[in-house]
């Protein structure tokens, strides 16, 4: 069986996937190994076509067989393209933006302050100058320290708002971000609005210095251990909101509770960022539960023409061309849950789409899960936290207790 990888979008084809064509009157198995017509289609499914005129018996007739390893992930990736190909485009955002209300962006939060990370390029940057143009204070958190000064030099240039500061900080090292949000936390006295943007995929199995698979630890663990670290801060805080920037790709995932790391399975970066982004829905609404006094939400920006998917999905970037909305395009639902009045007023802990709050699960997609389980996923999450986190004290200590030589 010839393979070859092919990313479509979150639909990505290993060596486990294959469409293979045959013509009836052969055994579908001696087909499968035959070489006969091998193209590449959705992870984990093998999808047999007849679709050879099979005049003897058949006329024109095209025969469809559907020999799944996994028919839910077919069906899931299918439905999930198609409401893409509608919603999640350029003109998807022109179709939902005929729905918005004019006024709800025209505010001033001059006094307010706003955390994003990777607030350097794509919908970070476009929401950081956003939100400087309304007068807010931006604390922009990235990795990498000329690409942040450069993008603060054009927020300020183009919004005149000098109050853009930049943090410099990589969202995979877990004890670096707790430490990060402890500084924070000393030096500044509020902040109103947190919005957990960086994110990665990142195609082999890496490892952080921390032992961490490098998709979670920036995906997922960076986002959780900044939040949970500045809770009492957003606490202190006027009208405090969470806002976590997800994916639609991870409508085609049920949150996987027993492999965090992505250790067992084969390992498909662009799945394992699909789950990172369910894990972060789950986040939110456990967040929700348990902090009532802040507005958390989650989102999907829709396909956006960014660098992140020019260079994760080179593919499905070429494919989509025009179709991949602009970054204030996706970023226009960050901004409007950061700073809308009336998007505070909705139900905290939800899934939102061009301003609305939409289901987080396809229909008939099964990829909820129990009370149980998401319970799990939680204390497993925080379990292994603990685990790095006390690591990075003990650290954090003896570099505090450490004294130079000749001081
Ligand atoms: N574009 C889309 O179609 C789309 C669709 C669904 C969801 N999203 C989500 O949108 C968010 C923004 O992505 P984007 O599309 O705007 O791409 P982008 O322009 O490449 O932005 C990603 C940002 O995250 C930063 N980042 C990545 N890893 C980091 C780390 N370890 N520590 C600190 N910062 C890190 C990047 O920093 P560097 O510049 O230094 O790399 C960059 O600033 C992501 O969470 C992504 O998953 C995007």
């Amino acid at each position: 069986m010839s393979t070859s990888m092919f990313n479509f979008g979150h639909l990505t084809v290993t060596e486990r996937s294959c469409l293979v064509l045959f013509p009836r009157s052969v055994g579908r198995e001696q087909h499968a190994q035959s070489r006969l017509l091998s193209l590449p289609v959705l992870n984990g499914t093998v999808i047999c076509y007849n679709s050879l005129k099979d005049r003897t018996s058949r006329g024109t007739s095209t025969d469809c067989f559907f020999f799944s390893l996994d028919v839910m992930s077919l069906y899931r990736n299918t439905v999930w393209f198609l409401t893409g190909i509608h919603q999640f485009t350029r003109k998807g955002y022109e179709a939902a933006a005929t729905y918005f209300e004019p006024q709800d962006l025209n505010v001033s939060v001059v006094g307010r302050s706003f955390m994003i990370t990777g607030a350097n390029s794509g919908i970070g940057k476009a929401t950081a100058m956003a939100i400087a143009k309304r007068g807010g204070t931006v604390h922009m958190v990235c990795r990498n320290s000329d690409k942040a000064e450069e993008a603060r030099e054009d927020i300020i240039h183009e919004s005149g708002n000098t109050e853009v500061h930049v943090h410099i900080l990589d969202m995979s090292e877990t004890g670096k971000v707790w430490e990060f949000g402890e500084a924070f936390k000393m030096q500044y006295p509020s902040l109103n609005v947190l919005i957990n943007n960086a994110g990665c995929v990142v195609h082999k199995r890496e490892l952080t210095t921390e032992g961490l698979e490098k998709n979670f630890a920036t995906n997922t663990m960076g986002t959780y251990i900044l939040t949970q670290t500045l809770i009492p801060l957003l606490e202190k805080s006027r009208d405090p909101r969470v806002i976590t920037v997800s994916s639609g790709g991870m409508l085609v995932q049920k949150l996987r509770v027993d492999d965090l790391q992505s250790e067992k399975a084969h390992f498909d970066g662009i799945m394992v960022y699909a789950q990172n982004k369910r894990q972060q829905v789950v986040l939110t609404q456990q967040w929700a539960k348990a902090n009532p006094n802040i507005h958390f939400s989650v989102m999907h920006p829709g396909w956006v023409d960014t660098p992140a998917v020019a260079s994760s999905m080179p593919q499905f970037h070429k494919m989509m061309g025009d179709r991949l909305r602009s970054v204030e395009q996706g970023a226009d639902t960050v901004v409007w849950l950061a700073l809308c009045r009336a998007s505070a007023r909705s139900r905290s802990g939800q899934f939102f789409q061009d301003r609305c709050p939409i289901p987080a699960h396809l229909p008939l997609a099964w990829t909820r899960n129990s009370a149980e389980e998401i319970q799990r996923f939680m204390s497993r999450l925080e379990a292994l936290a603990k685990e790095i986190l006390s690591k990075a004290e003990e650290e954090h200590r003896s570099m505090s207790s450490f004294r130079p030589q000749y001081d």
